[in-house]
């Protein structure tokens, strides 16, 4: 035995002692006293184990028993609180139920890999480290006894701890039988590493570039869950350039590949919008989790390939990215199985809305602009500053600080003409059934021509957001149309 270890074997005995302690929740001595009655050894293991090292907080709590599962589970919950109601899945040979906000799943251990969203039925019954191979990384097979002599000591035959250490993400077998059993581990390895800024061990990253094209057999629905994993960590663009990387993000997400390389005419070239595009996720990160906001970033100029175009005397132009861009979301979201929805809809509208703040700033910030782009942005005018202050990413730092003093003046006056007008949540003063009614018409094209004028003199600031002002300016219109009262 070396130094080395030595010293880890010590660190693995102090990790049991600690983990001792972390296994003080009532349902672990519970499950470890049913285990010891049923005599079939149990551990708990997986995600759970691993974050109880990182200290990442975790509800879902995978148990593996040499025996049945689901007989555990049932045992386990009965003496819990009898009310409990149990999920069985008799076809996976597992169990699970919901108790004080955990989601504790039981399953035996098996030769079989351990698939969870597979319709293959269970085969054969295993032992522990049957099963901790079959897992999808070293640290996710990490497991802690729940027997009584060594409750706590952690079982780690493929050196998890050490990879938890050393930050890498690393398959326990030849990682083509691994990514074999199960494609979507590809996709799971690049989310693991973009949300714990570990590395991918070489082996197991050349393994995914090699078998890259068998996660088109996985559904969208399972490959959408991870890029939003990706989108939502610290960084995402360590996912997205490992994406890259491994040929994955080609098959799986064309358009954002798409945005990727740089042409030069004339000697003027145009910036990598696939490079730009992951700077601008990256540095709304810190400023907002919310997904959707993440995916309008994302999408922002997925465009810009389709538009781009070089006129002499201009250089390059995306003329109409935004609108474009806002056409292609959809298409997009139904092919990821992503939700089509509102929140599809304020991607889009995000995407469509992106160029204005920047637009406004670089000019004089006139309240009609502002009014405009309140009414039209609404309750999302926030998320689309954030948005756009993130997609300031040029290298000169005089044009970055001159950006940012310019959005702050917009949001000044956003504030100021929001607090004035009440534009956030227009509303039209005059409704078209007192236009109507004062005018003694039918539903006609003039109640619209009179609406909408209604609503432009509001916007451009000829009249105040309000219902004596707007009244008055109806049967200035209304007299301009030959309308009479
Ligand atoms: N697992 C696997 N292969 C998969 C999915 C899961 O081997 N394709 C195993 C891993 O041991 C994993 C455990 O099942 O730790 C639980 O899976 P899951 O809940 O999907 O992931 P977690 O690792 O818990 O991570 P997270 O909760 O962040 O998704």
């Amino acid at each position: 035995m070396n130094q080395n270890d030595i010293y880890l074997l010590f660190l693995q005995r102090f990790m049991a002692v600690l983990m001792k302690d972390k296994l003080g929740h009532q349902v672990f001595t519970v499950i470890s006293d049913i285990a010891s009655e049923l005599g079939q050894d149990t551990y708990v293991i997986g995600g759970f184990v691993r974050d109880l090292f990182l200290n990442r907080p975790s509800v879902d709590i995978d148990v593996v028993t040499i025996g049945s599962g689901i007989k555990l589970a049932e045992e386990v919950a009965k003496r819990i609180n009898p009310k409990i109601k149990v999920s069985v899945f008799k076809n996976f040979g597992t169990a699970m139920f919901h108790f004080k906000g955990l989601e504790i799943e039981f399953v035996g251990a098996r030769k079989e890999s351990y698939q969870r969203n597979s319709r293959k039925p269970v085969v054969e019954n295993g032992t522990l480290e049957d099963d901790q191979k079959r897992r999808d990384f070293t640290i996710n097979a990490l497991a802690l006894s729940l027997n009584k002599p060594d409750f706590g000591a952690l079982i780690d035959p493929f050196s998890g701890i050490s990879d938890l250490q050393s930050k890498i993400i690393k398959t326990p077998l030849d990682p083509v039988i691994t990514f074999s059993d199960d494609p979507l581990r590809m996709l799971r390895a690049i989310r693991f590493s973009s949300q714990l800024n570990f590395f991918i061990d070489e082996i197991t990253l050349q393994a995914i570039s090699v078998n890259r094209d068998r996660i088109k057999i996985v559904s969208f629905e399972r490959i959408s869950e991870e890029l939003n994993k990706i989108i939502l960590s610290k960084k995402p663009s360590l996912g997205f350039k490992l994406l890259e990387k491994t040929g994955l993000l080609e098959i799986i997400f064309p358009e954002l590949f798409n945005l990727k390389g740089v042409e030069t005419v004339n000697g003027i070239a145009h910036k990598d919008n696939f490079y730009h595009t992951l700077e601008v996720l990256d540095r709304l990160a810190p400023n907002s989790d919310n997904l959707w906001l993440r995916w309008s970033a994302l999408l922002h100029d997925i465009a810009k390939p389709a538009t781009k175009k070089f006129v002499d005397g201009q250089g390059w132009t995306f003329h109409s990215h935004n609108f474009i861009g806002g056409k292609m979301v959809p298409k997009i979201f139904r092919r990821m199985k992503l939700p089509l929805n509102e929140k599809m809809k304020f991607v889009q509208k995000m995407v469509q809305l992106h160029m204005r703040p920047i637009v406004l700033s670089e000019d004089v910030v006139t309240d009609s602009a502002v009014r405009r782009l309140l009414f039209e942005a609404g309750d999302d005018i926030d998320d689309l500053m954030t948005l756009c202050e993130a997609d300031i990413t040029s290298k000169n730092q005089e044009k970055v600080k001159r950006y940012m003093k310019n959005f702050s003046i917009v949001r000044e006056k956003l504030k100021e003409i929001e607090k004035k007008d009440h534009i956030r949540n227009f509303q039209p003063p005059v409704s078209g059934e007192l236009i109507m009614e004062t005018f003694n018409l039918p539903q006609c094209r003039e109640v619209g021509i009179i609406k909408n004028a209604i609503k432009e003199a509001i916007l451009d600031g000829i009249i105040e957001n309000n219902f004596d002002q707007a009244y008055e300016f109806m049967l200035q219109k209304a007299n301009e149309l030959g309308l009479k009262k």
